[in-house]
């Protein structure tokens, strides 16, 4: 694929991204007319969620009907040239009125991630980057915040219903052991992103879907970050955990993690 195709799917995915942040936006802002339901324990889902992916659904085939889809709706299979759609990340803040969700859209070729786009529609924020084009907030670079130091570093930490609640209390034992605060906002797509942007100093989670992630991992390494191999093994399909933080906590996070430090991918 030449570099004008994949700035072709780029510039799509940024005007795709805000068409699907207005329809979610508008859902959200009647909310007497959002059906909310539940999936599982812990697990939303809103009329909203469905329609976004729809949509975005058409709109890859008509601008690139060769390319394949997967979302976390109605799923999909790999294919060479793959849109990972997550309609609305951050559901149950979306469901409870908390502004903090996003639309994320990851574009990978031949199993690589390419482009990463996810935009936050209340607040007008649209983080976007491409491999080795630099990753920026509302057109301006973003980088890490660098932090070197666990005892002034804000770790936000992941979870969900998927893995036993003691793997997790484990874990915000040792970031807290390690001297770090750690917090968690619900939205996986968008904790990447704030780590990247040096809102908060990481983020990690000990298993998410590459629907959560595809976006991100781009995001954060093109903004100097560290992450780990997400797509290695059968993490497009079944997850893996996650990891995004500045280059000197990285290792140390790793550990925590038990994830191998071999995992680990330099910064773009
Ligand atoms: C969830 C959020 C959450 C993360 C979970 C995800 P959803 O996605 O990203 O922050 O901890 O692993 O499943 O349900 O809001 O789309
Ligand atoms: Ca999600």
């Amino acid at each position: 694929m030449t570099d004008s195709e994949i700035a072709r799917r780029h510039l799509a995915a940024i005007g795709v991204a805000r068409e699907l942040g207005a329809l979610a936006l508008d859902y959200y802002s009647n909310r007497e007319k959002l059906a909310v339901s539940m999936k599982g324990a812990q697990d939303f889902l809103t009329a909203a969620d469905g329609a976004v992916e729809q949509r975005f659904r058409e709109r890859i085939a008509e601008a690139f009907p060769g390319d394949g889809v997967m979302g976390e709706e109605a799923g999909g299979e790999n294919a060479e040239n793959l849109w990972i759609i997550d309609p609305i990340d951050g559901t149950s803040n979306f469901a409870r009125d908390n502004p903090h969700w996003c639309v994320s859209i990851g574009f990978l070729r031949k199993g690589i991630p390419e482009i990463g786009v996810i935009f936050m529609p209340v607040m007008e924020e649209l983080y976007e980057a491409v491999r080795g084009g630099g990753a920026r907030r509302n057109g301006k670079a973003i980088r890490t915040s660098g932090e070197k130091d666990m005892g002034r570093a804000t770790i936000e930490v992941g979870w969900s219903a998927r893995l036993p609640y003691a793997s997790y209390i484990d874990l915000l034992h040792k970031v807290f052991s390690s001297g770090a605060q750690p917090k968690r906002s619900a939205s996986g797509a968008l904790g990447m992103c704030y780590a990247a942007d040096g809102r908060t100093d990481a983020y990690l989670e000990l298993h998410i879907n590459s629907w959560d992630v595809a976006a991100g991992v781009v995001i954060a390494r093109e903004a100097g970050a560290v992450i780990n191999d997400f797509f290695a093994g059968d993490g497009l399909t079944k997850g893996n955990p996650i990891l995004v933080a500045t280059p000197d906590l990285a290792e140390t996070l790793a550990d925590a993690m038990a994830l191998s430090r071999s995992s680990l991918l330099k910064p773009a």
